[in-house]
C-alpha cells in the first residue's frame, strides 16, 4: 500500500509580521480590496494637501464642515438620483439592528446640503461657502486611480444663483491643482440647462437615440429609459461614435441659462483660465442644473475654440435683447472642432444644483454651485509636487537612555523637550547603547542626547553633536536651552 503524503500545515507564530500577502491564502486579514492603508510619506502628502487646498479656501472665504460618514440612504437615493451609477450599484449600504438604512457617504454634495437645510443655514448671510476633505465610498471597479475608499476635497457655494459663483468654484479648483504642481490642466465645460428648458433637450436627445437603438449597447438602451444624458458619457465605442452628431445641450438653453452660461465662459476668460466645451460633458450625479464641468490633465484642447468661444460670449450679450432667430449658441458651437474628448480620469468635478434642496422637500430654493478634488489622483499625478505638512516635526535630537533610572526619567525628559518644542526621535525600548546610537546615525539625526546612570543621579544629560562628534555634559534644568542654542549654530 502506497504510503500516504502527510503535509504539516505550517502555522506562523508571528502572523502579523511574516506580511498580509502570505497569509491572504489562510485567512482573510488583508484590507479589502480598493482600500489601502496609507503611511510614511504618502500619508504626508495627503495631509500637506488638505492643509494647502483649506489655506487657499479659507483665504477666498470658505468656512469648514464635518458631515458624518454615514448617512440616511435617502440623503443619496433622492439627492444624487436613483438612476445613476452610484445609487444603482455603488453604495455601501448598512442596515443598522434598530432598522435603520444608512450608507457611507459616496459624495459630500448631497451630505453639504442636507446639513444647509437641516441647521436652517439660510439665515445666514448668502452665499454659505463651505470646504470638506475625507475619505468617501464607492463599490465600483477598482483601477488605476479609482479606488472604493478615496480622498476628495470639496467646496460648496450654498443660496447663490450668480454665476460668478459657479466660476470662482472652477477657479479655485483650478488654483489648487497648479499649487500643487499640475501644469497640463483643461476646464471641459458644459451647460445642462435648468428644468425648464432641460426636458425639451432631452426629448430631442431620446428621439436622436431611438433612431439610432440598433447601435446602441444593452446598458445604453436601459439608460435611454432611465437616464438619457447619461447615454452622452457611455464609454461604449460605438456610442460614442453616435455621440458625436448628437443633438447639443447649449444648443436647447433657454434665454436665462445661455445669459449664465456666457458669463461664466467670460469669468473665466478674465481669470484667463483656459476651457473646452465639451457637448458630451452631463456629469453622472442626477443634481446638476445649468453648469457642469470636469479638470483633466494633459492632450485635452486646450485652446481649440477661441472664435466660437468668442462668439458664445456675444451670444449671450445678444440674447439680453432677445431678438435672435437662430440660436446663437449653438451656432458658434458648430465652429467647434472636437465634439467627442476621449474619457480620462478627471482630476476634479463639479456644477451647480439649484434644484438639489427641492429634493430634500425644501420650500425654499437653495440655488448652488460645489466641485470636489479627487486628491488621490492629485498625489499620484506625476507632476504633483508634495506641499510640507505642517505638522511634520522631522526629529532634531535622537534621545538615548542606559540603565533602569535612566528609562525612569526618561519619559519626563521626552515631556520638557516638547514643552522646548524639540521633536525627537528614541528606542524606549532598547536597552544597548550600540543599536540606539546606531540607529540615530541612520537617521540621520543631528544631536543626540543620552542619559546613563550617572546622569540620572547627578540630574545632568550628555548632549553630542553627531557632526562634530564633540559632546557636553549639561544639567537637566539647562539642557534644552542649550540644545536650541546648538541648533541655531
Ligand atoms: P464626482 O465627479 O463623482 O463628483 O467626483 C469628484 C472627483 O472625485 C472626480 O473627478 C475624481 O477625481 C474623484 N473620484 C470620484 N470617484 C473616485 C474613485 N472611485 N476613486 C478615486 N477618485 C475618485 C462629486 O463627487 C461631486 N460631489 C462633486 C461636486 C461638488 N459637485 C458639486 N459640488
Amino acid at each position: 500500500m502506497p504510503q500516504k503524503k502527510t503535509t504539516t500545515k505550517k502555522v506562523s507564530k508571528k502572523p502579523l509580521e511574516t506580511g498580509v500577502a502570505k497569509k491572504k491564502k489562510e485567512g482573510n486579514f488583508a484590507h479589502p480590496r480598493g482600500m489601502r492603508d496609507i503611511t510614511n510619506d504618502t500619508f504626508y502628502h495627503y495631509q500637506g494637501f488638505f492643509e494647502k487646498a483649506s489655506e487657499i479656501a479659507v483665504y477666498y472665504g470658505f468656512r469648514p464642515i464635518e458631515t458624518p460618514i454615514l448617512e440616511r440612504e435617502e440623503v443619496f437615493t433622492s439627492g444624487v438620483g436613483e438612476h445613476t451609477d452610484i445609487v444603482e450599484k455603488e453604495m455601501y449600504s448598512i442596515k443598522t439592528k434598530g432598522g435603520d438604512a444608512l450608507v457611507m457617504r459616496p459624495e459630500g454634495t448631497a451630505p453639504v446640503m442636507r446639513a444647509y437645510l437641516e441647521h436652517g443655514m439660510h439665515t445666514q448671510p448668502q452665499p454659505v461657502m463651505l470646504y470638506y476633505y475625507g475619505p468617501f465610498f464607492r463599490h465600483d471597479r477598482p483601477q488605476g486611480g479609482r479606488y472604493r475608499q478615496f480622498y476628495q476635497f470639496g467646496i460648496e457655494v450654498l443660496g447663490t444663483s450668480h454665476n460668478i459663483a459657479d466660476a470662482m468654484t472652477i477657479g479655485l479648483m483650478h488654483r489648487m491643482l497648479l499649487e500643487s504642481g499640475l501644469k497640463h490642466l483643461s476646464v471641459l465645460i458644459n451647460s445642462i440647462g435648468c428644468k425648464s428648458c432641460r426636458p425639451g433637450y432631452v426629448r430631442d436627445l431620446t428621439t436622436y437615440y431611438r433612431r439610432h437603438i440598433q447601435k446602441l449597447g444593452l446598458i445604453d438602451r436601459e439608460r435611454l429609459k432611465t437616464n438619457p444624458l447619461r447615454i452622452l458619457d457611455s464609454k461604449d465605442e460605438a456610442t460614442r461614435e453616435i455621440n458625436a452628431e448628437a443633438p447639443e445641450a447649449v444648443a436647447h438653453l433657454c434665454e436665462a441659462c445661455k445669459e449664465h452660461f456666457s458669463g461664466v465662459l467670460e469669468y473665466l476668460d478674465a481669470m484667463q483660465i483656459p476651457y473646452h466645451i465639451d457637448h458630451t460633458l452631463v456629469r453622472g450625479l442626477d443634481y446638476y442644473t445649468r453648469t457642469v464641468f470636469e479638470i483633466v490633465t494633459d492632450g485635452a484642447p486646450v485652446n481649440a475654440q477661441p472664435e466660437a468661444v468668442a462668439e458664445v460670449k456675444e451670444a449671450g450679450k445678444n440674447e439680453e435683447g432677445g431678438t435672435t432667430e437662430e440660436n446663437p449658441v449653438a451656432k458658434a458651437e458648430e465652429k467647434v472642432e472636437e465634439k467627442v474628448v476621449a474619457p480620462r480620469l478627471a482630476l476634479a468635478g463639479g456644477g451647480r444644483y439649484d434644484d438639489l434642496a427641492k429634493r430634500f422637500n425644501s420650500k425654499r430654493d437653495v440655488p448652488a454651485v460645489g466641485a470636489t478634488i479627487g486628491v488621490d489622483r492629485v498625489i499620484e499625478s506625476s507632476e504633483f509636487s508634495p506641499h510640507s505638512p505642517r505638522i511634520i516635526k522631522k526629529p532634531k535630537v535622537y534621545f538615548i537612555q542606559l540603565g533602569a533610572e535612566a528609562k525612569l526619567k526618561s519619559l519626563e525628559v521626552i515631556e520638557m523637550l516638547r514643552k522646548a518644542h524639540i521633536p525627537i526621535a528614541h528606542a524606549l525600548s532598547k536597552d544597548k547603547l550600540s543599536v540606539q546610537l546606531a540607529t540615530a546615525e541612520k537617521l540621520s539625526i543631528p544631536f543626540v542626547i543620552i542619559i546613563g546612570q550617572k546622569e540620572s543621579v547627578d540630574g545632568t544629560v550628555i548632549v553630542r553633536d553627531m557632526g562634530s562628534r564633540s559632546q557636553e555634559t549639561v544639567p537637566t534644568s539647562k539642557f534644552a536651552d542649550y540644545l536650541k542654542k546648538k541648533m541655531r549654530e
